[in-house]
Parts: structure tokens; sequence; C-alpha cells
């Protein structure tokens, strides 16, 4: 994002419209899975995206979720391709261009995986993936996600509140804020050679933020497990702030007192302020936020762009948060 100067000169393939017979008997063999699984799931979500030619991709380990009940967490939008979801990535520890986690990022090693939770919390303790994947039910979330870079896609998460793991640790009431660190291991990564950030990649919330139902602690998309270059073995998904402040591959999980320092603010603090909230109204010193170019939409670069909502079409939902704030100032 920073050293990037504009979204353009991409080249991207449309997503493709037809169901292959491959497709369609993975989608078949996942049904059974899923049944097997004994998955209470409603079909209706998976069935939207489902009919747009998105079937199941086959390539992971299954990892269905019901339809969620969390107001405003499954749009009728048609989703975006998973082959334009899981090779159009922002993910600097695999490299910088959109085209890079999707090639690099097959070192990364989600299993096994431990995320400390740590700070002023009464229950701190390391919680390892498998526990974590059982901690409350999956649901499946189709959230808009819109890059500050000015494009956006549409994806069907799986995961749950992260509410849900924060009421188990018991913040103490001296609890503001949660950051949220993300793994940094040369020995992965590749892109951690390069000086971009300060790794590790570092993102936070407010605690109310962090509380808010729609907030996403996801392991999963488009009912399979995450791809390493979208964030496995699980990620936060927070759909009414910028793309980059859902940190993927996380370590770390900390409550603490003062806003934390995050990656891109510390990076460009006059460009990544701590909140960024989606606000058409606001730009960045380099990209206007007024509209947004769907990714895999006919035309490509050349489609006509949306007009971008404020908080990402989430403000009745989360609008709320940020009642009586300078939204200018703290951008
Ligand atoms: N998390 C880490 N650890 N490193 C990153 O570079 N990029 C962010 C965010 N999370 C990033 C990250 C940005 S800029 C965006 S837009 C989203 O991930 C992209 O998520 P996606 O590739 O699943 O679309």
């Amino acid at each position: 994002m920073l050293i990037r100067t504009h979204d353009n000169g991409f080249n991207h393939p449309l997503g493709s419209e037809i169901t292959p017979q491959a497709a369609y008997q993975n989608r078949r063999q996942w049904l059974l899975s899923a049944a097997a699984l004994g998955g209470a799931a409603s079909w209706a979500g998976r069935e939207a995206w489902a009919q747009t030619g998105t079937t199941r991709p086959g390539k992971l380990a299954a990892l269905p979720g019901r339809t969620s009940s969390v107001a405003g967490a499954t749009t009728v939008e048609k989703p975006t391709s998973y082959s334009d979801a899981s090779s159009y990535n922002n993910y600097y520890e695999f490299g910088t261009d959109k085209s890079d986690p999707v090639a690099t990022a097959k070192t990364l090693k989600p299993r096994p995986w431990t995320v400390a939770v740590e700070g002023l919390v009464n229950k701190p303790g390391n919680f390892d993936l498998d526990a974590l994947l059982k901690l409350s039910p999956m649901e499946e979330r189709i959230y808009r996600l819109r890059c500050v870079e000015g494009w956006s896609m549409v994806i069907p998460w799986v995961g749950y509140s992260l509410a849900e793991l924060i009421k188990q640790v018991q913040p103490q009431g001296g609890a503001k804020y949660v950051e949220f660190v993300t793994l940094a291991d040369n020995k992965q990564m590749p892109g951690l050679n390069a000086n971009v950030l300060d790794w590790p990649y570092v993102e936070g919330l407010r605690m109310d933020e962090a509380m808010h139902p729609l907030t996403l602690l996801a392991f999963g998309m488009y009912g399979e497990v995450l791809p390493n270059q979208n964030g496995a073995p699980l990620r936060l998904v927070v759909p009414w702030k910028y793309g980059f402040k859902s940190g993927k591959s996380l370590v770390k999980i900390r409550f603490t007192d003062k806003e934390p320092r995050t990656a891109w603010n510390v990076a460009a603090p006059q460009e990544y302020g701590f909140y960024s909230n989606v606000n058409p109204q606001v730009s960045h010193p380099r990209w206007s936020q007024a509209t947004e170019r769907r990714i895999g939409e006919e035309g490509g670069l050349f489609a006509k762009r949306r007009q971008t909502q404020m908080f990402n079409g989430y403000e009745p939902q989360v609008g709320q948060l940020y009642a009586g704030m300078d939204l200018r100032k703290l951008f």
C-alpha cells in the first residue's frame, strides 16, 4: 500500500461463469462430507454464492458454517470468484505484488498453531488452533472487503465473532484496546527481508469495536479452511474498516489500556490512522476513497466504479460506535 502508487496496471482475468464438471462433483462431495459432519448449516447463503458459479473450490479441507444470524452479516451481492479472492492478495510478508502471496505463501505452516492471549484479562493463556476451532459454532458471513487502494471484493468467510473468544478470557475493566500481532517468521516468510514495514504486522481495535458482533475471527472462506495467502490458519475480518485492519495469521491478542501502535500507522502516520473506517468523504492523501472497483467485474480496469458507502455499507450496525467523533481527525 505504501509503496504502490495506484490501483492500476493490473490485468486480471474475469471469474469463470461456468461450473465445470469437476467443480460440480467437488461440490457434491462437499455436501456429503458436510452432512457427514452433522453440520446443521442452512444452505441459503452458500447457495447464493454457489449459484454464481463459485462452487466450493475443493482445494483445501472443508469448513462449513451455518448462515449467520448477526445483523448485516450476509450481503446479497454477488461474491467474488474464489480464484480472484485467492490470487489477488495483500500479504506483504510474502511479497508486495498482488500476485506474490499465492505463489510464495506455500511455505507458511498453518499447523501446529497457537495464539497467545495476554495483557489485561483474567484468563490469559495459549490457545491451540484446535481449541479455537471448537470454541464456538462456525458461521458463514458474506462480507464486502474494501481496500484503501480502491478495490473491493465480496467474500464468504467462515468463522465466529471475536467477541466469543473475548468473553472467554474475561477482560479487566482497564482493557480499552485490543492489539493483534501476526506471524513474523523469516523461515516461512520471504517478504520479511524487505524493510517495507516494521515487522511483525500489528493491528488494533478499540474494545467496543473488537466486541462488535460483526468483527469476525475467520478460519475459512468459501466453505474451506483459509488458503495461506488469505491468512491461514486464522485472521481478523473487520468489514467496515479498510482491508489492512484485518490482520492475517494471528499469533497474539493483547488487551491493553493504550491505543496500540499499528504497523501502517507507524510506517506512515499521515496516511493511515488508527481507526481506518471506510469513509468516502475522507480521502487518503494519494487516493480518493469515493469510489471503488469490484474485482472480477466485467470490464476489468475499465468497469464502472461503484460509489463507496460510509462504513462500507455497515453504518446501520456500527455507526453508533463513532457518534460525536470527528472522523476527519480520527481517520
Ligand atoms: N495481514 C498481514 N499479516 N500482512 C499484510 O500485509 N495486508 C492487509 C490485510 N491483512 C496484510 C494483512 C491488507 S492491506 C488487506 S487489503 C487485506 O489483508 C487483504 O486480505 P485478502 O488478501 O484476504 O483480500
